[in-house]
C-alpha cells in the first residue's frame, strides 16, 4: 500500500467537563509507515489512549486531521483496518478460547472462521487449548487469546493499549519476545501504548514520547535495532542509548511541574 498507514496533522482534542475543558491532544503529528512498530510512551493522562482511539474512530478529534490507511477513521473501522487490544483482556467466561476468537467472525457471519481461529490460536502460541475457558488460563494467555480475536479478520494494522500492564515482568518479558516474533512473522504495523520505557525500547521501530497537560508528543525516536532481537539487546550500549533518550525526554516533559 502506498503512503503511510496513519498520519495525523496537528490533532487536537478537548474534553469539555464540568470544571474545566481537559487538553488530551495537542497539535499531534504523526507518520506511522507500513510495517512499523510504534510505541506511545508517557505518564499517565498524557493522552496515550486518547490517541489510540482517535486512530481506532472510539474518539473524535476537536481540530487537525488524521488518516488511517489513507481513509478517515471511520471509514477505516467499517473496512476492519485494525485490530485493538484492551488494557483487560475483557474475554467472555462462558465461551471457550475458540468461541472467544471468533466472536467477531460469528458477528460478521464468515463462513472460514474454524481456519482463521486455528491460524491466529498457532500465530499467539495457543494451539491446543481451543476448548478451556478463560478462567482456566493464565493472565499472559488471555490476554494472547485477545491478540488472537484482535487479529480474526487479519487486520494489517493492531491497536494495542498497555496489553501488558497488568502482567508481571517475567511473563511480560516472554510476550514481548512473542509479540516481536509475530510482528515479524506477519509484517503487520503494531500502535502500543506502554509506560514501560525497556518494553517501549525493546518492541519498537519509532518510539513516540508524550507529555502531559497538555498532552502532547516530545520527542519520537527511530530506533534502528534489527527486527529479529531477543531480550539480550537489553545489555547493549545502543538500547541503553535509546533508553537514556527516552528517559531524558519524560523528564523534560516533567520539568514545569511541581
Ligand atoms: N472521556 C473523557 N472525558 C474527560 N476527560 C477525559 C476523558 N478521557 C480521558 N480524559 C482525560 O484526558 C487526559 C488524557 O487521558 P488518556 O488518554 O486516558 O491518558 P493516558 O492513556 O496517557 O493515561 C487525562 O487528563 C484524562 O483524565
Ligand atoms: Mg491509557
Amino acid at each position: 500500500m502506498a503512503g503511510p498507514v496513519i498520519s495525523a496533522r496537528e490533532l487536537s482534542l478537548v474534553f469539555q467537563t464540568a470544571d474545566a475543558p481537559v487538553y488530551a491532544l495537542s497539535k499531534v503529528n504523526l507518520e506511522v509507515e507500513d510495517g512499523d512498530f510504534v510505541s506511545f510512551i508517557g505518564p499517565s493522562g498524557c493522552g496515550k489512549t486518547t490517541l489510540l482511539r482517535v486512530i481506532a474512530d472510539l474518539e473524535q478529534a476537536t481540530s487537525g486531521t488524521i488518516t488511517v490507511n489513507g481513509m478517515t477513521p471511520q471509514e477505516a473501522r467499517l473496512k476492519r483496518a485494525y485490530g485493538y487490544v484492551f488494557q483487560a483482556p475483557a474475554l467472555y467466561p462462558w465461551r471457550t478460547v475458540e468461541r472467544n476468537v471468533g466472536l467477531p467472525l460469528e458477528i460478521m457471519g464468515f463462513d472460514n472462521a474454524p481456519e482463521r481461529i486455528a491460524r491466529n490460536l498457532e500465530r499467539v502460541n495457543l494451539k491446543g487449548f481451543e476448548k478451556k475457558y478463560p478462567w482456566q488460563l493464565s493472565g499472559g494467555m488471555q490476554q494472547r487469546v485477545s491478540i488472537a480475536r484482535a487479529l480474526a479478520f487479519d487486520p494489517k494494522l493492531l491497536l494495542m493499549d498497555e496489553p501488558f500492564g497488568a502482567l508481571d515482568e517475567i511473563v511480560r518479558d516472554k510476550l514481548n519476545q512473542q509479540l516481536l516474533e509475530l510482528w515479524d512473522r506477519t509484517k503487520k504495523t503494531v500502535v502500543f501504548v506502554t509506560h514501560s520505557i525497556p518494553e517501549a525500547v525493546f518492541l519498537s521501530s519509532k518510539i513516540v514520547v508524550m507529555s502531559p497537560r497538555p498532552g502532547r508528543i516530545i520527542d519520537v525516536i527511530e530506533t534502528n535495532l534489527p527486527r529479529n532481537r531477543t531480550l539480550d539487546i537489553r545489555e547493549t550500549p545502543e538500547f541503553l542509548k535509546l533508553a537514556h533518550r527516552v528517559r531524558e525526554g519524560l523528564k523534560a516533559g516533567h520539568s514545569y511541574e511541581d
